[in-house]
């Protein structure tokens, strides 16, 4: 890191909503690629419990453990010199009372060096996140389509699209800002209403699937990067193709060592 380049926190992340500035965050899940992403001068590297699905090839972020979560965390924080690491807690880890959510964030900060943890869910968990913040632990909320609550939701399309819904993400939205959080994700809902909701707090709220208007946008790392093509809703910007780079490099690979090509001269002792 330049001597003069400063590390990203939870106080820079405020500042830059108050100057209007966008921020910028990605998933990632291991040492190699989030020393990538943090040389590039991403400010939040999010370890998603959506590692449930790229990392584990799980259908659903439901199954990923806490000692997973832990253990992805502690390879992305290795190669973290200037971004925010935040971590999910996962699915099980906090929805049981304060005190089991509580011990999931110290357990994730004390065995990652991780800076922040990210919970879903709206007023219901405010008093939680509450006793997380006020142990000295930063809170990163996530409203809108929660992939937690998917059996509940039934399916992946676009939340808060009746008023009923909105008026509730409304609610949510604030009693977070009140709860303590300093940053909100907002994942797929309407673009309008996201843009309602970032002139309505002071909080952030950063956006997947919730149009331009938010105070920062994230995206997982290996949708963005086309290292997957199979699932593409329309969110999703591929700034890379990955898979098709990846596939010809190794078809490329067995074809000179099948035929002798590799590795020649240069390349032996
Ligand atoms: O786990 C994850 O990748 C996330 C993002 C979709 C925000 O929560």
């Amino acid at each position: 890191m330049h001597p003069t380049q400063k590390k990203i926190t939870t106080h820079t992340i405020r500042t830059k909503k108050a100057m209007g500035e966008k921020i910028t965050m990605l998933t990632a899940y291991d040492f190699s690629f989030a020393r990538l992403l943090d040389q590039a001068g991403i400010d939040i590297l999010l370890v998603g419990d959506s590692a449930a699905n790229t990392m584990a090839g799980y259908e659903t972020t439901i199954p990923i453990t806490l000692d997973q979560m832990i253990y992805h965390g502690q390879c992305v924080v290795r190669a973290v010199n200037r971004a925010l690491v935040v971590i999910d807690l996962p699915f099980g880890s906090y929805q049981r009372s304060c005190e089991q959510a509580l011990d999931s964030a110290v357990r994730v900060m004390k065995e990652t060096g991780g800076h922040a943890v990210k919970l879903e869910g709206g007023e219901e968990m405010a008093t939680t996140i509450r006793k997380i913040v006020h142990a000295g632990i930063p809170v990163m909320g996530h409203l809108g389509l929660t992939p937690q609550s998917i059996y509940q939701f039934g399916s992946y399309a676009t939340r808060a699209k009746q008023t009923a819904e909105a008026e509730q993400i409304k609610r949510d939205v604030k009693a977070l800002e009140e709860a303590g959080c300093f940053a909100i994700v907002l994942e797929k809902i309407p673009a309008l209403l996201a843009k309602e909701l970032t002139e309505m707090v002071g909080v952030p709220l950063i956006g997947i699937g919730a149009g331009k208007y938010c105070d920062g946008q994230v995206l997982v790392m290996h949708d963005m990067l086309g290292m997957q093509t199979d699932f593409s809703p329309r969110f999703i910007r591929r700034y890379a193709n990955l898979q098709e780079n990846i596939q010809q490099a190794v078809a490329q690979y067995c074809k000179d060592v099948r035929e002798g090509g590799f590795p020649d001269e240069s390349e032996s002792y």
